[in-house]
């Protein structure tokens, strides 16, 4: 990260701690509901399969970006099935970076080839070893780590959702991160339970043995880019919630924290990682701030 880029966090930091400010910093934007998988544990494919014209999300760049959103991230849908004409999700990513955005990153299922070395992270959704992950994805576990092991560049994260069918596939993804060409880390969700996916969620006692295992390989030297103190508020989901620094927007649509905001109950059952992260940084928690420090400027 560049030096000017993390003095303008550690000022939005400050002033949101000492203030108790509500502003945005991280936005996401989707691009298309679209996709080509239809996995287990989802509840957001291909709800429209609209693909939003390149006019409607560089407008909504530029409404996140005047709002104070410096962190972007592009997500689906399949992001890589995003284009409009001749442009691609490259050229959604090269723009961010013109706008002004700091950090740009994008989430895809990694089942096209990845050309993206524009982007500060990709995360790449690999939800256990070949078994667990084509359980839950159909079969794309093998064309997968073929499009990483050729990606063009080494901004590869994998992004894992635990639930009851990849619980014990902690580890495996952990060494597969540490020792695959091109991927600097694994972030974990756990699963959340929408409606139409109770059934995957974990217990807490589950989710205390997954927080065990990560910190077990975090200690043998896995890179993990998640912040162990936040574990416990995770395993008891007692984290605060919204997150009120995060917005998404979808289809001219702004929602704070995430879509799912709109489902009845389910911030109490959260399992984003990055909701109970966000959210104790800014309440000012001193353990999150050093450890956030730390791990941000390893990985990005
Ligand atoms: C909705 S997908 C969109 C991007 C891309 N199609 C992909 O699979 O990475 C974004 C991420 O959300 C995760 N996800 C989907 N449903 C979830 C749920 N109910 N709880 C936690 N994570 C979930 C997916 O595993 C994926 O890592
Ligand atoms: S690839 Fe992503 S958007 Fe598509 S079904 Fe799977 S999790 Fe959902
Ligand atoms: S806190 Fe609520 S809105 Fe935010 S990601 Fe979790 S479930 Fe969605």
């Amino acid at each position: 990260m560049k030096l000017s880029s993390f003095l303008y966090f550690a000022n939005f930091g400050i002033r949101t701690v000492l203030f108790r400010k509500r502003n945005p910093i991280l936005g996401t934007i989707i691009v298309t509901d679209k996709c080509n998988l239809k996995c287990k544990h989802c509840s957001v494919n291909n709800i429209t399969a609209v693909v939003y014209p390149y006019r409607q999300i560089k407008a909504e760049m530029v409404k996140l970006y005047d709002m104070g959103v410096r962190i972007l991230f592009f997500c689906g849908g399949e992001t890589f099935l995003w284009k409009d004409r001749e442009k691609t999700l490259r050229d959604l990513v090269v723009e961010a970076k013109r706008m002004g955005f700091l950090i740009v990153n994008v989430v895809t299922n990694g089942t096209f080839p990845i050309d993206l070395p524009e982007a500060d992270l990709i995360l790449l959704s690999l939800d256990g070893g070949r078994k667990e992950h084509n359980e839950i994805r159909g079969d794309t576990y093998d064309v997968i780590m073929e499009n990483v092991k050729n990606a063009t560049s080494d901004n590869i994260c994998f992004y894992m959702a635990i639930n009851q069918i990849n619980k014990y596939a902690v580890q495996d993804v952990c060494l597969t991160a540490r020792d695959t060409k091109n991927v600097r880390a694994v972030s974990f969700n756990f699963h959340t339970p929408y409606p139409d996916t109770r059934e995957l969620a974990l217990s807490r006692e589950e989710k205390e043995a997954c927080c065990r295992k990560i910190v077990q390989m975090m200690e043998a030297g896995a890179p993990v880019f998640n912040l162990k103190s936040a574990f416990p508020y995770l395993v008891r989901n007692d984290f605060p919630t919204p997150c009120h620094q995060c917005v998404v927007m979808e289809n001219g649509r702004l929602s704070t924290c995430g879509r799912c905001i709109a489902v009845p109950g389910l911030c109490e059952k959260c399992g984003y990682f990055f909701v109970a992260e966000y959210t104790l940084l800014f309440r000012g928690n001193v353990r999150i701030i050093l450890e956030m420090l730390g791990t941000y400027l390893k990985y990005i």
